[in-house]
Order: structure tokens, then sequence, then C-alpha cells
């Protein structure tokens, strides 16, 4: 029995985008998030008190997008090991590499999450002084990692923005937005940067079956922001490419490989096809904790494959006859070939090749 507790503001529709996760008190504190999969109707805070409870809000896309489930697991790590602490310092490293197992197998597409992890734990590691001790060096780190996404995200909007078209059309794909990271978000946060700068544009956000990120999160949280925001079926933005109504596109990322091969939602990889085919770019923004050098190619990258009742019975409702078979991956992946270039904290590279993600990356070396 989880010991999760839920309050619930519900409203037509939110004046006030809700914070995507924080950390509620200090030492005997919990982490607080909005339930991602009751948005747009329902705006209900979900309170995560032990680790399970943080394993099912990822699980359960309850908190998503890479960066935000990063900062989840790491303050899960925490919660994971808080009890832990009257162990000597051997027996609660082996604790903390237990637990950090556990959160790192509960989606394997997102790289963030297991950076997230590794980056705690490594700290702990390197931390002297006894389990209390080292635990609270955790949760100091977790704290960090927060505040970081935030800034982090800041940047790539700063990097990107003046690709936004003044008097133009954007297309995104699910959502890369202030709900997928602790603020801010992605390819979203370009937008929130334009927008803040003067630009005028329109943003069309593809609906993103089957969970509808794009429908549900993107379009709320941008006309939350007073952003002009369009949805539409993921099967109609080839056609509004060839309308001349897009001269952008940009997404977010959850793994890029070394080659700049980068998965994303499922569907991404056919938006980047159809920009291909009509002369309009498509940019990739992420952070670089989504890159994953250790995997030469997106054909390595993990692609999550989430249940077949998304598909027949989305959101409760039965839309494939039983016994027919359905096919669910979560993600895709986008050759590097696609990409016109790729947002981060630190610039944008571009064209995207292998070597031109290394320089970034010699520049930065706490990066892994
Ligand atoms: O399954 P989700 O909703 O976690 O998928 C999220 C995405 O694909 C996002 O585009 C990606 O994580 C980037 S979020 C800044």
């Amino acid at each position: 029995m989880s010991n999760t507790d839920t309050t619930t503001a519900t409203r037509s529709r939110a004046s006030r985008l809700p914070e995507t996760l924080s950390w509620q008190g200090d030492n005997d504190g919990f982490l607080r998030l909005v339930d991602q999969t009751l948005l747009p109707a329902t705006v209900e805070m979900r309170d995560c008190r032990t680790v399970q409870d943080v394993w099912e809000a990822i699980r359960m896309l309850r908190v998503r997008g890479a960066p935000a489930i990063g900062v989840a697991a790491a303050y899960g790590l925490c919660l994971g090991t808080r009890e832990h602490r009257s162990l000597d310092r051997e027996q609660f490293l082996r604790q903390i590499e237990k637990t950090g197992q556990y959160l790192r197998d509960c989606r394997p597409t997102a790289v963030n999450l297991a950076w997230a992890v590794q980056r705690v734990s490594s700290l702990a590691g390197e931390t002297a002084g006894n389990s209390d001790k080292i635990w609270q060096a955790m949760l100091a780190e977790a704290h960090a990692m927060a505040r970081e996404d935030a800034d982090t995200c800041r940047k790539i909007g700063e990097a990107g923005a003046d690709l936004i078209p003044d008097g133009g059309g954007v297309l995104t794909h699910c959502n890369a937005g202030a709900l997928a990271t602790v603020a801010y978000g992605t390819a979203l946060s370009l937008m929130y940067v334009a927008h803040e700068r003067g630009k005028r544009f329109r943003v069309y956000a593809d609906e993103t079956r089957p969970l509808l990120q794009g429908a549900r999160l993107t379009s709320f949280e941008l006309a939350a922001a007073g952003i002009d925001v369009t949805v539409l079926c993921d099967s109609a933005a080839a056609s509004l490419m060839k309308a001349g109504r897009v001269q952008l596109v940009v997404t977010g990322a959850d793994r890029i490989a070394a080659n700049g091969d980068a998965a994303n939602k499922i569907g991404t990889y056919s938006v980047a096809l159809a920009a291909r085919h009509h002369n309009v770019p498509f940019y990739v923004a992420a952070p670089l904790s989504t890159f994953d050098r250790a995997v030469p190619s997106g054909d390595a990258i993990p692609i999550e494959e989430r249940s077949d009742t998304e598909i027949r019975a989305g959101f409760g409702h039965q839309t494939v006859p039983d016994g027919v078979h359905c096919w669910n991956p979560a993600f895709d992946v986008t050759p590097a070939e696609l990409i016109a270039g790729i947002i981060t904290e630190r610039g944008i590279i571009r064209p995207v090749t292998a070597d031109a993600i290394d320089t970034v990356f010699d520049a930065s070396p706490s990066q892994h």
C-alpha cells in the first residue's frame, strides 16, 4: 500500500502552471509533483514519500520528460536510502547501489534517469564520513540538480530563441516544456524566451498518440503562458508543412548517441522526415545530460515498449477489437542527418556530427 497523498484543485483550465516537482521540507521532507496523467482537466499534486512512490510516478508518467524524471530519481534515491542511515558506511553504499538500480530499471530510454542516479551515487562514494553525512550530501546534490536543471533549460532557450520565426509557425511533438523539466523546458524554452522578447509566432502542437502529451500538456502550458498554440493530429503535420505554415520544427530528446542520432517520443522520426521533404529545419533541444556518448549510434538506444492498453483502450475507451495485436514503442530514433542542429546550454551544435559533439564535451569535462 502506497503512502502517497494527493491534494486536488480541479479547475476547467489552469490560470497558472503548477510546479512540475519540488522537494517539500528538509531532511524529513518528500517529493511533491503535479500528476500529469490528470492534466489538463485536473490539477492534482501528488506527494511521494517513498522510493516506491517515485518509481510508480515515473513508470505511470505522472512525472515524465527526460530531465524531470532525472531529478525525480535523484530525490527518489534520497527517499529510498533515508531510513538506512544507521547502517555502516559500506552497507549504506551498497544500499544506494541497490536502490539506484531499482530506479534505473523504471524507464529505459531517457538517459537522464541513469545519469542522475549515477551522479548522486558517485557523490555518495566520494563523501567522507558516516552514512548520515553521506545522505545529507546526497540530498544537497539532488537540490543542486533541480536548480541546475532550471538554469540549464533557461540557457537552452536563450541559445535557440533566435531560431523562432517572427510572424511564422513552429511545430513541436510531445511535451518538452516546463512540465518535462524543473522549469522552462528544452524545446519550449525557445518559445518562452522568444515570447518574452516580443516575437509573435504560432506553435503547432502534435497531439502525440497514444498518451497525448502534446494535446494535454504542451497546449496547456503554452496557453497558460499566453502563447498562441494550435493542436493537430500527428498525421496532419506533413500537410501543415506542405501548406507552408511551419518554418521551424523543434523537439526535445530522451537520449542522444555519440553520432547525434536522437531518441524522442514515437512519431518524432516521421516529423523529421516530413520536415526534410518540405525543407523545414528540424532542431532538437536538449541538455548535455541527455547525451550518451557510450552509445555510438541510435541503433543501440534501448526503446521502451509500453502496454498495448495505451493503444487498445486509451483513456479507458476501447478503440481496437479484442484479440487484435498492438505495437506500442514509446520512442523512436531520428538519425543525425535529419537534424539541422542540437540546441544545448552551451550553444547550438551545427552541423550534427560526432566531432562537433565531442568539442562541446571537451569544453565541459564534468559532463559525461
Ligand atoms: O514518455 P514521455 O512523456 O516521458 O516522453 C517525453 C519526451 O519524449 C520528451 O520529448 C523528452 O523527454 C524531452 S523532455 C525535455
